[in-house]
């Protein structure tokens, strides 16, 4: 799996599974179900750190997450978040960028819009994949004051389209579309010429991600209505795995009732 491969599922319109992952053995095993894309995401603040947010992760500690996937994840394209604070400025988010890659990452996630312009356009000229993430974006919690599904409202839902058009022209490969109505990510998937990766945004996005532990039942607190436990009727983690990749791209997941 590479960033070329990717623009053919867009063209193709098969989708994309993608899972995320912190250490080397659960990458491996994702790997070997033939996931297509594994996430290091900053979720590892709450499920691995047990954080209440991501806001405390660190960019060593996403170095560290990063290398330890890498050990166990040959085949599928690596993404890996950048925390909170580390893209404030262009220069910031070159270095940090430079810092997962090096660590093993392929392509580097990070939240927000048309606000980071610098940031994108310094790692198109720098040759860095990026992969956005818009939506509901966890780092702005403070300021969103909860956890809410975004786009609602047109002028926010024209603020999606608008920022994901954006960030097309500066050279992403690939958008997480976090928590918004599906008919609005079905809207912003049809006019892009890159993937969008869903999370609770509907069966019409490119792709599916889920947090692994999410999808294995693992969970502490309030469970988010976009999350399906594929273990518990499958029996082992691969068997799981297999199923949500099957789910995914057979778009029999997400359903209505993970769908906002
Ligand atoms: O950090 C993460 O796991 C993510 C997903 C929720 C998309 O960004």
């Amino acid at each position: 799996m590479n960033i070329e491969a990717l623009k053919s599922f867009k063209q193709s319109g098969d989708k994309i599974a993608c899972l995320t992952a912190y250490d080397a053995s659960f990458a491996s095993v994702f790997d070997t179900c033939g996931i297509d894309i594994i996430l290091i995401g900053d979720s590892l603040g709450n499920v691995i750190q047990g954080g209440e947010n991501t806001l405390d992760v660190s960019m060593d500690d996403m170095v560290y997450h990063t290398q330890a996937v890498t050990k166990g994840a040959q085949n599928a394209l690596r993404i890996a978040d950048m925390p909170y604070q580390s893209y404030t400025n262009a220069e910031q988010t070159l270095t940090n960028a430079k810092r997962l890659i090096m660590a093993g990452a392929q392509m580097v996630k990070f939240e927000g819009g048309c606000e980071h312009e610098a940031s994108f356009k310094i790692l198109q000229d720098n040759g860095i994949p990026v992969c956005g993430h818009l939506g509901l974006q966890p780092q702005s919690v403070i300021e969103m004051d909860d956890y809410k599904v975004q786009g609602r409202d047109k002028q926010s839902a024209d603020k999606i389209i608008k920022d994901a058009l954006a960030l097309v022209s500066w050279g992403v490969k690939a958008i997480v579309l976090e928590c918004v109505p599906a008919n609005l990510a079905k809207q912003v998937s049809q006019s892009l010429s890159i993937p969008t990766i869903g999370i609770g945004a509907g069966v019409n996005c490119d792709g599916q991600v889920l947090v692994s532990y999410d999808m294995l039942g693992i969970h502490v607190g309030h469970v988010p209505k976009f999350v399906k436990n594929f273990l518990i009727d499958n029996g082992d983690v691969k068997s799981a795995v297999d199923a949500f990749i099957k789910a995914v791209k057979d778009k029999s997941f997400p359903g209505e009732e993970h769908s906002y």
